[in-house]
Order: C-alpha cells, then sequence, then structure tokens
C-alpha cells in the first residue's frame, strides 16, 4: 500500500519532471541532505523514499561520484584478463582512486573496455589510451566496431531505406489493432528479453485490462482512465550481451516503430526506453533518431521518452524497472499482477525488449507466416548472437532460430583464438554449456532448455581452458550478491553465503560442505522471487555436473 501511495505521487508529475531523474541528478551533484528533503516535499513523499532510491544505484552511490573513468569488469573481460593491464597503463594518465568500475560495456568482442568522459572505448596499449585521453584527441569517440552479419533473411540487420517511407507503414496499420494482433500471433514472435513470453499476449492483454478497466469504473470516470504505457526494456545487463547496443546504436528505428506501432495498436500514447547508463552510445543514438521523426512530423502525437539507467542489473526485470521509472527504490514486485494489468504508474503496460520490438516492422511488411516459416516452428524468426573475444571473429551475428550451434561458432566465430573449455549462453543466469556439447546443440529455446541450459538472450561468454571453474562460480555469485534487490531472503542472503563458502575454499584450508551447498542452491531456485535468485542456480549445476572432476577438490 506504501508504495501504491508513492507510485500515486510520483504519478502526478509522471514523466515531465520524473522522480527518478530528480533524485539522479541531485545525487551526481554532491547535494545536500536540505536539497533531498526539498525534492522529497515537492512530491509529498518522505525523506526516506528519495534517500532509499538514491542509494540503490552504483553510479549514485557518494563513492562513485569522483571517479572519472570506469572500467569494465563484466565477465566477458574478466576471463580475457585484459583489466589489470588495461588498469596499470590508465594510472600512467590518471590517479588509481579515480578509476571506478562497471558491469559490462558491451565492448564484450575486444575487451580491454572502459568509460570516459561519457563515451565507452577498449584500448590495449598506452599509446591508444594517450590518443584518447589527451585533451587535444581526434581519436573518434566512442568507437566501438565489431563484425556484423547473418545466415539468412536478414530482419534485424537489414537496411530501412528512406524513413518517411519506414514510417508509412504506421499509417496502413494505424485503424487495425486487430490484424496487427493476428500477424503478431501467426508469426509467433516470443521475447527476446530471455523468458520467450509470445509478444501478441501481451498486446491482447492490454487491450482486455483497458476494456474491462473502463467498464469497472465507468461511473467514476478520471481523466486518466485510459492511460496505458508501452516500456521497452534497453537496460541489457548481462555481462556478454550487446545485441541491444547493436539495435538501438544501427538500428534505432526498427526498435522505436515497433514501440510506436505497439502503442498505436493497444491505444498507448506514450512509450518509454530505459536505457542503461552503460550505453551512452545508445542513449545519443536513440535520442537522435527521435528527434528525426519529430522533425519529419513522424510521431503522430505519439511520445517517447527516454529514461537513463544508474547502474543496476536488476532493473533488468521488469517489474524493478517500472519500480526504477517511478523513482522508487527498484525492488522486484510480486506477480501478479503483471505489467499488462499493473505496469508503469500502475498502468496496463506493454514492456518488452528491445529486439522484441524491432521485429515489428518485418512482421507487418512480409505477414506474419513469413517470419514464422523461419525456424523450427516453436522458435520462429531469427535471433542476434553476440560473440566475445575469445573467437576469432567476434560479432553481432543474425541467426535463424534452429541453426546448429557449431554452424554460429565455426562459420561466423571461425573458431576459438585459444582453447577453450566451456561457454556461458545466455548471461550470468544462462548455461555453462562444456565445449563437447556445442554439436548437440541448435540456437533456439527448445534445444538449449532440453539439453539443461537457455537461450536467454544469445551471449556467448567463452570460459578459456586455464580460467579456473572455481573462480567462475565465485565471480558468478559475487554477481548475484551484488546486484540483489534484496526483497527476499534466498537470494539476498544466500547469494552471499555461497560467494562466501567458494572464496574460503580457494583461499584457505577449507572444504565446501558438499550437502551444505546443494540445500543452498536449492533453496536459491525455489525461495526466490525472481530469476535473479531463482536463476542463478542453472549454470552452477552445469559446472558441478560437467566439470566434477576440477570442482570436487573443493568440496568434501
Ligand atoms: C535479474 C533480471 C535481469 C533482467 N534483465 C533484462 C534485460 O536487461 N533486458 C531484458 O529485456 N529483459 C531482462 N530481464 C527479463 C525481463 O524481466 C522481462 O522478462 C523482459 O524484459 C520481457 O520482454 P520480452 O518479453 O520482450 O523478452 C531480466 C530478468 C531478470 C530476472
Ligand atoms: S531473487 Fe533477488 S533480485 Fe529477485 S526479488 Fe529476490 S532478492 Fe530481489
Amino acid at each position: 500500500m506504501a508504495n501504491k501511495n508513492i507510485r500515486s505521487l510520483s504519478y502526478r508529475k509522471e514523466l515531465d519532471d520524473n522522480l527518478f531523474e530528480n533524485v539522479a541528478e541531485l545525487a551526481k551533484n554532491p547535494a545536500s541532505q536540505e536539497e533531498f528533503h526539498e525534492l522529497a516535499e515537492r512530491f509529498m513523499i518522505d525523506d526516506s523514499v528519495v534517500l532509499g532510491t538514491a542509494s540503490f544505484y552504483d553510479f549514485l552511490k557518494p563513492e562513485n561520484q569522483h571517479k572519472t573513468i570506469h572500467i569494465c569488469n563484466g565477465t566477458a573481460c574478466m576471463v580475457a584478463k585484459t583489466q589489470e593491464r588495461l588498469v596499470e597503463n590508465l594510472k600512467t594518465f590518471v590517479e588509481a582512486d579515480k578509476i571506478g568500475h562497471a558491469p559490462c560495456l558491451g565492448h564484450c568482442h575486444h575487451s580491454h573496455a572502459f568509460m570516459y568522459d561519457d563515451k565507452t572505448y577498449s584500448a590495449s596499449t598506452k599509446d591508444e589510451l594517450e590518443k584518447i585521453l589527451s585533451p587535444s584527441s581526434v581519436f573518434p569517440k566512442g568507437r566501438n566496431l565489431y563484425n556484423v552479419d547473418c545466415n539468412t533473411t536478414p530482419i534485424l540487420t537489414s537496411g530501412i531505406g528512406n524513413i518517411s517511407n519506414f514510417y508509412a507503414l504506421a499509417d496502413k496499420f494505424k485503424d487495425k489493432p486487430k490484424e496487427v494482433i493476428d500477424e503478431l500471433k501467426i508469426s509467433n514472435l516470443r521475447g527476446r528479453g530471455g523468458a520467450g513470453f509470445p509478444f501478441y499476449f501481451k498486446l491482447e492483454a492490454v487491450i482486455k485490462e483497458s476494456f474491462d478497466k473502463a467498464s469497472l469504473e465507468r461511473s467514476r470516470k478520471t481523466q486518466d482512465d485510459n492511460q496505458k504505457y508501452i516500456v521497452c526494456n534497453a537496460d541489457e545487463g548481462d555481462p556478454g550481451a550487446y545485441s541491444d547496443m547493436y539495435l538501438m546504436e544501427h538500428q534505432p528505428h526498427k526498435v522505436l516503430f515497433g514501440i510506436l506501432m505497439t502503442g498505436l495498436t493497444v491505444g498507448a500514447d506514450t512509450g518509454v526506453l530505459y536505457i542503461r547508463g552503460e550505453y551512452p552510445d545508445s542513449i545519443r543514438k536513440v535520442n537522435a533518431a527521435i528527434e528525426e521523426l519529430k522533425e519529419l512530423n513522424l510521431l503522430n502525437g505519439f511520445r517517447f521518452k527516454i529514461i537513463r539507467g544508474q547502474g543496476s542489473y536488476v532493473c533488468g526485470e521488469e517489474t524493478a524497472l517500472l519500480n526504477s521509472i517511478e523513482g522508487l527504490r527498484p525492488e522486484v514486485r510480486v506477480r501478479p499482477p503483471y505489467p499488462a494489468q499493473y505496469g508503469l504508474y500502475g498502468k496496463p503496460t506493454v514492456l518488452s525488449n528491445v529486439e522484441t520490438f524491432a521485429n515489428v516492422h518485418w512482421i507487418l511488411e512480409n505477414g506474419g507466416a513469413a517470419y514464422a516459416n523461419l525456424g523450427n516452428g516453436k522458435s520462429t524468426g531469427t535471433k542476434l548472437v553476440s560473440l566475445d573475444s575469445f573467437f576469432n571473429q567476434p560479432g553481432m551475428y543474425e541467426i535463424e532460430m534452429g541453426t546448429p550451434l557449431k554452424t554460429v561458432f565455426d562459420k561466423y566465430g571461425k573458431g576459438f583464438k585459444s582453447s577453450v573449455k566451456a561457454v556461458q549462453i545466455g548471461g550470468p543466469l544462462g548455461g555453462i554449456v562444456p565445449i563437447h556439447k556445442i554439436d548437440d546443440l541448435t540456437l533456439d529455446f527448445e534445444s538449449l532448455n532440453e539439453h539443461g541450459f537457455l537461450l536467454g538472450h544469445a551471449s556467448v561468454v567463452s570460459i578459456p581452458s586455464d580460467f579456473p571453474m572455481i573462480q567462475f562460480l565465485e565471480h558468478l555469485l559475487e554477481f548475484t550478491a551484488d546486484e540483489s534487490c534484496g526483497k527476499c531472503y534466498p537470494c539476498r542472503i544466500g547469494s552471499h553465503r555461497g560467494y562466501e563458502m567458494l572464496k574460503k575454499a580457494q583461499n584457505e584450508s577449507y572444504k565446501i560442505d558438499r550437502q551444505l551447498f546443494d540445500d543452498l542452491i536449492e533453496t536459491l531456485e525455489i525461495g526466490s522471487l525472481c530469476a535473479l535468485g531463482g536463476g542463478i542456480p542453472l549454470p552452477i549445476k552445469n559446472a558441478l555436473k560437467y566439470f566434477d572432476d576440477e570442482l570436487k577438490e573443493y568440496f568434501t
């Protein structure tokens, strides 16, 4: 109830005078207690609400305010072992205490990644660093180059041609919600953010919800009875993934069209893109694309709003993300109700991933059946796959669902540069696939599930043969402990305990009680409220199964 009240108060100023943006602004300029108090008073909320929000995010923490450079401590850079040297090289140019951390900057194809002056870079030598950091630098700012290719009909990686012609499809379909939903249903487009939920279903649910609400509340009509939102989840927090970054930076109109068309279909006039702060170039590119639409008069009264994330993995979880936009502390909400019923500011909301939205134009232009013809029937269309720096040809590959994984690795990645024993597919909550299993897998939801892994967002992080698996698991549990929203205790406490055990086993004469560890993993799996605590057991169980020889010395 308390949250509902705060949500309503935050809604009074909604997106134009957004509470979260106000808090972020204050926290970044060494704010006095008094300024937070004034903000809280203006929103008629308690000081504890704004302070609770400000203290949650990495980029807003007081200890990070004086950092001028953030080096990537994501999984791909960690296994590539590039960051220690990067820090040493950086120390030639900046004081050590000016260097902070950020978990994954989307440079997994190159590693050596860092963020400086609101741009992201990779630099493996002092010379490269000098070019970037020197005030008179002519280095192309924010350079982020990687290979892009496709093994089938390109849906996400093709050009869009003339922008006005591209958006003309919105005029064709804007008064035909049933046709749009039918095509989406036939296409069997499933969410690309990880869970694979049918996209059309969310649109239908929002339409149904607003219809039910309207009839229930007809007697006490208020101005906002009909308010609905489209929210694009562009928080791409999975270390190793940079496909949403690719789409925002190279295909922003595919993403914006999908959001706009979804709005026109369900009767929502506002689309919010929640873009992570670690992708400053994506924010600029999407913003420029929105300005382009305004200039060309292609918005038809639709309003786009970008919200910049402030450094938190759990904000990618859909309900934490909604709370974050509202300026509440981003703890995961209990479901039901789902966002389609009770979403942003408690209004019916279609919330989906960047890549999901980016498919909509192609489906409407070519028909749902043409889309469903690609893939294996259950997993349709294509999926972007991000390959890390261990591949001879790292990059962004648009792959038809159902393609053998070996083809992706050999034909597109061109094999590994050095010996790799496993890959983690689908981010920190995705499975650890031993290299010998690659031949058995195809790139789709079903194949990976059936073999005990996960498609997730289809990022691939390589685990080199000489990288200790115990250290990899320690990294995963440390990440979970850092990023836990703290709402439920299996995750809040369990992730810390697991991390401590794995660390201690490597550094002290201590062996982990296997029964205790298995119990802990089971508690996380079945007792957690969301897929952060609930999902982390999957890669751990994979490692215990396939790398027992290597891990058993740490257990009793
Ligand atoms: C801890 C956690 C982090 C998540 N991070 C993301 C993310 O960065 N991007 C994303 O689209 N979905 C993320 N998800 C999944 C979302 O909760 C949600 O399922 C998704 O945005 C729905 O969009 P889709 O149906 O298009 O996949 C995350 C889930 C969890 C539990
Ligand atoms: S599992 Fe972790 S992140 Fe998810 S609700 Fe519980 S404490 Fe929060």
